[in-house]
């Protein structure tokens, strides 16, 4: 067996069955195992229904927010942005989760072709719903049951609103690590509560907008560093926004709040990064490894993770924070972690590391099991609450296997899908009806979908979708990685 702290690992293609699959997780000590037989027909786990709010879910299965870069600089869709979402209603998932972050004002957009939401462009947003329903609709013959939500964000210390590459970031607090990394001025100011104020309302008005377009719900997400997951660290703020767990959670509360008075009827969900993890970076042959926290103990820079060691996670606030979500009325949480800027190993289990990335430095199939298990945590002590889960593209060919144990042991409601939604759109569909898995569309995890935005190019998979591997950024993203190999960088 090879270690699993080291980046020797067998490839997900070379476990011929599941039951190599499940010796190979057996072997790494991991509470996770995949189906042998995936169930077909209205009795299969991964086909039940499934009340969420007011309506009934159609399936299991659910397609992660996944942006691509690809808005127009107003922030409207662009005809790659239909294509993804058609792709998205293809997929015969029921849970549309966000589509893609949408930011609610210029100066929180990640990139300057991230889509935005307002008076403007609200009607482009309600026809990118119908085309995902009309094409849902196609391809499987009803729309009953489909939920679609619309994700809403401001990108917080990762805005790059006006440049693609040039970061105006809104902090929230000074980050002993990542103001280093990001290079952010000595003299940058924190926002000040009275901003913070403005943007609650402008999430509120982009509710209320989204609801307008026919959007089922609103996911405020509380994820992957930016702004909304920024609050939930931000112990060392003070004021009304910062310090205890009521004022870090007071951003979420008013917005809440603020929707079920302004969009009644509306539901609120909430993408959350459970549990937070230190920076890593490139050490000795690229592998990574965790920045040096041992001057910054107790650690005041994460969420949901031991301060005495935050390269553990700690769940008691988390928890804490599902209940709060709970007596604010949010229909369900999809679980997501860490950053796929500072830890992208721990939020997207890959093969291959993105550009800015570095070589795995456990079994990626440990940090899918990490994702797996810490919902499964979060299940088990808030019951009542619908879950999501995710990070599960890593599993490859055994994606809809895994994904039914899961299910069948109340590990998590629902499963979501990011990368392999890219490549394999119609993985969902095909499960569910026990057609063949297509394999040379799966996912493979060469994280291009990741490198192509780190370079300022549109997102999509150029490896495995013929569009985007013959399109000009395709080429332009080929060049890009040849340079990047001869400089020796890990992104290969
Ligand atoms: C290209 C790309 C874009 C993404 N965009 C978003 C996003 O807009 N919002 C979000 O919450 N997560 C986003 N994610 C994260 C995914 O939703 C998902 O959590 C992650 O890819 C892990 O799931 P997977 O293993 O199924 O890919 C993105 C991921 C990728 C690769
Ligand atoms: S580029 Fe394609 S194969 Fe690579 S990780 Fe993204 S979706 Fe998967």
């Amino acid at each position: 067996m090879s270690d699993p702290l080291n980046a020797e690992f067998p490839k997900i293609a070379s476990l011929k069955t599941v039951d190599a699959l499940n010796a190979r997780l057996a072997a790494l000590g991991l509470n996770l195992r995949a189906d042998s037989d995936l169930q077909t027909g209205p009795d299969a786990p991964m086909a039940q229904p499934l009340r969420l709010g007011t309506r009934t879910l159609g399936n299991r299965w659910c397609i992660h927010p996944m942006e691509g870069w690809d808005g127009t600089d107003d922030g409207r869709p662009s005809d790659w942005t239909r294509r993804r979402w058609r792709h998205f209603g293809q997929s015969g998932a029921k849970l549309i989760w966000g589509g893609e972050a949408v930011a609610v004002r210029q100066d929180g957009r990640a990139n300057p072709h991230q889509l935005m939401i307002n008076e403007k462009t609200v009607g482009d947003l309600r026809d990118l719903r119908e085309l995902l329903i009309d094409e849902h609709n196609k391809a499987t013959g009803r729309t009953n049951g489909l939920l679609v939500g619309l994700q809403l964000t401001h990108s917080g210390r990762f805005a790059r609103p006006n440049v693609k590459d040039r970061l105006e970031p809104k902090i929230l607090y000074r980050h002993p690590i990542l103001d280093k990394r990001y290079g952010l001025d000595a003299g940058l100011a924190v926002v000040t509560d009275d901003w913070i104020e403005d943007l609650i309302d402008d999430f509120i008005r982009a509710a209320c907008l989204a609801r307008e377009a026919g959007y089922e719900f609103v996911d405020i997400k509380h994820c992957h560093g930016y702004l909304g997951h920024e609050f939930l660290s931000a112990h060392t703020r003070p004021g009304p926004y910062g310090g205890n767990f009521e004022n870090r959670t007071r951003f979420l509360s008013r917005i809440v709040e603020g929707i079920t008075r302004n969009a009644p009827g509306l539901l609120v969900c909430v993408r959350l990064s459970a549990f937070d993890h230190v920076p890593f970076v490139g050490g000795p042959g690229q592998t990574g490894q965790p920045a040096d926290t041992a001057g910054l103990l107790p650690y005041r820079y994460g969420f949901g993770v031991n301060p005495d060691n935050p390269r553990e996670a700690d769940l008691a606030e988390p928890i804490q924070f599902v209940r709060l979500c709970r007596q604010l009325g949010v229909g369900a949480i999809n679980v997501s972690c860490g950053s796929p800027y500072y830890n992208p190993h721990i939020q997207r289990p890959a093969a291959f590391p993105p550009s800015d990335g570095y070589l795995p430095p456990e079994d990626p199939l440990i940090g899918a099991a990490r994702q797996i298990e810490t919902t499964a945590a979060l299940k088990r002590a808030c019951g009542e609450m619908l879950f999501v889960g995710s990070g599960y593209s890593y599993l490859q060919d055994y994606l809809p296997h895994v994904a039914q144990w899961v299910v069948r042991h109340g590990m998590a409601d629902i499963v979501g899908i990011g990368r392999m939604v890219l490549s394999y759109w119609r993985m969902p569909g095909d499960a569910l009806a026990g057609r063949p898995m297509e394999r040379k569309r799966i996912c493979r995890t060469f994280s291009d979908c990741t490198t192509g935005p780190r370079s300022g190019l549109i997102s999509g998979c150029f490896p495995l979708d013929e569009l985007y591997g013959s399109s000009e950024s395709g080429q332009e993203l080929r060049t890009i990685k040849r340079q990047i190999k001869q400089q020796g960088h890990a992104g290969g």
